[in-house]
């Protein structure tokens, strides 16, 4: 009997269905994409309100496409930390709705250690530990040395901004769609990362594995407008805006790889596993598997669709059922700070 998994930690409402075996009997995710655009950035009360709108059928979707019915749920997980918390409540309503009415199991797991277990499902087994774990996302980008799926300790991370965040308010600037990165990596085709250079704060120092990009997001803003013009500048477009998305995205990859290699060296793990919505991102796929390569680390990096937020990574919400744990009634959201509106906003 399979587990109903739910997600609504930002601007995504997303539930799947998934066997004890980890395998994804169905996954279903709606985007509110279309409704923050327009502020190029996540709204918390637009996001609840939708998560409010959707959740249900999102939910009748997944058990639909798994040809399977609430009837044949053996226990819920839903994402309970960190999010937005308007957000998350919406998730956790539905998912204690279902778990009481059916008398099953409940467990609220970790959204950021969930990126990190979509790695386990893209592998199609258990990662060796203990091994490297990047999450780079809207609202994260730390690092981990994971002895578990559920044993985390942060080596380090963003002092400021995460670096799907810098993408965001990056695009805002050039003028681009959100959600930002994937519009900065179609921008920075065929342009050239070395004509312009952006700052890697921290980069260079190995006694530190934390990362910064809020000098970067500066420094691409008085590139785009130097301070001290007057007037509205045009935003860049053609091949100016190709080197500017180029040159940028090399600065975010460069920033994070470099710590990732530190870690690697620091802790001597032999696997590197990287989540988050950011590592869908060919150039940074590109450099971590080749850090991989030359220290002769495994990495295991998911599909970009298990990259961003999705409810399949929910499946790790079975590491915490086969340990034992039923939150029960008392189940409750702990949204955490690094999210926070005001952090996310372009
Ligand atoms: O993991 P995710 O879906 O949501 C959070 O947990 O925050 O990550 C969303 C972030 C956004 O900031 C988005 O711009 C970024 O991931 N992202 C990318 C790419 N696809 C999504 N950043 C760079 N390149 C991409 N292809
Ligand atoms: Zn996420």
């Amino acid at each position: 009997m399979p587990l109903l998994a739910i997600e609504t930690t930002c601007d995504e409402t997303a539930a799947a269905v998934i066997a004890r075996s980890r395998e994804v009997l169905s996954s279903v995710v709606a985007s509110q994409e279309h409704l923050h655009a327009r502020w190029r950035g996540v709204v918390p009360e637009v996001a609840s309100r939708a998560h409010v709108d959707r959740i249900v059928p999102v939910i009748d979707q997944a058990l639909d496409r798994s040809g399977l019915s609430i009837h044949d749920i053996e226990a819920v997980g839903v994402a309970v930390r960190p999010g937005l918390v308007g957000s998350l409540l919406v998730g956790l309503a539905a998912g204690k709705a279902i778990a009481a009415a059916r008398g099953v199991p409940i467990v609220g797991y970790d959204h950021v250690l969930a990126h990190l277990y979509a790695c386990r499902l893209a592998r199609g087994e258990a990662l060796e530990y203990p091994c490297v774990g990047l999450v780079a996302s809207g609202g994260h980008t730390s690092l981990f040395r994971m002895d578990g799926p559920l044993e985390a300790t942060r080596l380090g991370g963003t002092i400021d901004d995460a670096a799907g965040e810098a993408f965001d308010k990056a695009a805002s600037l050039l003028g681009l769609g959100y959600p930002g990165g994937p519009e900065i990596e179609k921008a920075a085709i065929g342009g050239d990362a070395q004509a312009h250079r952006f700052p890697r704060p921290l980069a260079a120092d190995r006694d530190r594995l934390d990362l910064s990009f809020s000098g970067l997001k500066t420094s691409l803003r008085y590139r785009v407008r130097p301070p001290g013009a007057s007037g509205e500048r045009p935003c860049p477009s053609g091949a100016g805006l190709a080197d500017l998305a180029a040159s940028f995205q090399r600065a975010v990859v460069d920033s994070i790889v470099a710590k990732v290699d530190l870690a690697l060296e620091k802790t001597g793990c032999t696997t590197l596993a990287a989540g988050g919505g950011v590592a869908a991102n060919t150039a940074l796929r590109e450099a971590l598997t080749a850090v991989g390569s030359r220290r002769r680390v495994q990495v295991v990096i998911p599909p970009r669709a298990l990259c961003t937020d999705n409810a399949a990574m929910g499946a790790i919400a079975w590491e915490l059922l086969e340990g034992g744990h039923d939150d029960g009634a008392m189940l409750d959201v702990t949204p955490g700070t690094d999210r926070s509106a005001a952090a996310r906003r372009a």
